[in-house]
């Protein structure tokens, strides 16, 4: 679209002139750059959240099982409650957090208390100099995947590689430039009752010249798999050969949130990018993600802050840095929200056995993060058309073709499953798996 795109006819302002007579001139359609082509059209992320905000079924009851939205923990709430009523009640405390800026980097204390976290924790040799945050992880992947992928000085074009997807959703549209992502198909197990684990396909799995950087979330969104600790490990030694970053999203890992139901650790070294957030802990309204990378990675993403948004919002620090400090944000994590989700990981796997007995499917084994991921093989109609079907219902999921960026060739698997999140109440998440069991089951009849 070499002229521009038009966003919508905006009443612009300048309805009346100066006269005060009625202006008869009609205002203009808007035309946008190519940033704007690229970023303000609707996304898959950009549908989500907007079916987040129940746009999708206003004005009726919705099953919300689409979204990223965490549960509420009441144990957990209750932590963040006391330290907010700790601020307020606290001298100066509250006007120091919300009446300035911190640095680019965010809050000190809050980084050097994390730093001596995953000290204790892993033994990593790290201090505060190699961690920054940014105002939700989200837009620490946009610094990232920018950063290390596009147009090189040298005039090549640099990619960030997905070794396995199905991947989270939202790295689809952070890249400015076009085209910015390979992707790797995985090798897929099937294990007992109908249930499923992808793995990391090594064999076909290579780091072309064109890749700038790796990347893989663990636990994965949208799958809830768990990459292994030695596929983790081999991913490192494949991309420090290469000398390319890789990026391991950890929004669910451990020590914090630790929504992980296997004995997964974290991997840290001077080539790898860790990145965490407060959201999956109960707090994404504050907006905080955490980069755990070299110096001149962390001296980057600070500058970039400076630029985008001067400095990251010092809320979600002065929330929990007691707890990072004194270790029982980890004991919260541990001994709380792991068996939480663990448990209602469990509930869900019920609900869909007893609801699907007589239809055909398959789900991935959930070992971390809030997802089931369904798979219904030689489904008649696509995943974006149950998606459609299930909101005419009033129930919202996330339709399985968004999960696949970088996929090249057709590969009808991205049109066979879905993404459930099971984090909402029992009395959500059962009525809406059995509506999806009915709607798989009538269309595999042919309705
Ligand atoms: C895997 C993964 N990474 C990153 C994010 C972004 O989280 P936030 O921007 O709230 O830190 C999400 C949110 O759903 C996620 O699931």
């Amino acid at each position: 679209m070499a002229n521009g795109q038009t966003i919508g006819k905006l009443a612009l302002a300048a309805a009346t002139h100066h006269t005060g007579k009625p202006n008869r001139m009609r205002p203009r359609t808007m035309k946008v750059s190519r940033f704007g082509q690229k970023l303000a059209v609707q996304s898959g992320i950009g549908q989500l959240m907007d079916d987040l905000g129940t746009r999708a079924c206003e004005g009726r009851d919705v099953l919300m099982l689409g979204g990223g939205n965490p549960a509420h923990v009441p144990q957990v709430e209750q932590y963040f409650r006391r330290r907010m009523e700790h601020v307020l009640a606290d001298g100066d405390t509250f006007e120091g957090i919300v009446g300035n800026y911190d640095p680019p980097a965010g809050n000190a204390e809050f980084l050097e208390a994390m730093a001596a976290l995953l000290r204790r924790h892993y033994r990593w040799d790290i201090g505060p100099e190699n961690i920054a945050l940014t105002n939700g992880s989200q837009i620490l992947f946009f610094t990232l995947f920018n950063l290390f992928a596009g147009d090189y000085e040298d005039g090549t074009i640099k990619k960030v590689l997905f070794p396995l997807i199905p991947e989270y959703i939202g790295y689809c549209d952070v890249g400015l430039a076009p085209d910015l992502f390979i992707a790797n198909k995985p090798q897929i197990e099937h294990l007992e009752n109908r249930l499923f684990k992808y793995h990391i396909d090594f064999d076909s799995l290579k780091i072309p010249d064109e890749v700038g950087a790796v990347c893989v979330s663990r636990p994965t969104n949208p799958t809830g798999n768990v990459l292994t600790q030695g596929e983790l490990q081999k991913l490192s030694d494949l991309a420090m050969a290469k000398g390319v970053p890789l990026i391991v999203d950890n929004a669910y890992g451990t020590p914090f949130p630790n929504i992980v139901f296997t004995d997964a650790e974290p991997l840290w070294n001077e080539n790898t990018i860790l990145c965490m957030s407060l959201s999956k802990l109960g707090l994404p309204g504050v907006r905080t993600g955490i980069v755990i990378a070299r110096r001149e990675v962390v001296d980057m993403v600070a500058r970039v802050n400076a630029v985008m948004s001067l400095a990251p919002g010092g809320v979600g620090p002065a929330l929990i840095t007691d707890l990072v400090r004194s270790g029982e944000i980890a004991r919260i994590g541990r001994e709380i929200i792991r068996p939480f989700y663990e448990r209602k990981a469990g509930q869900t796997l019920e609900q869909i056995r007893r609801y699907f007995k007589e239809v055909d499917y398959h789900v991935h084994q959930p070992e971390g993060a809030f997802f089931v991921w369904m798979w219904f093989p030689n489904l008649p109609i696509t995943s974006r058309q149950l998606y459609e079907r299930l909101k005419q219902r009033s129930v919202i999921i996330v339709p399985g073709h968004y999960f696949f960026p970088g996929l090249k060739d057709p590969w009808p698997h991205a049109n066979e499953c879905i993404r459930v999140n099971y984090a909402q109440d029992e009395k959500i998440v059962t009525p809406g798996i059995q509506a999806i069991a009915e709607e798989v089951g009538r269309a595999r009849h042919g309705g």
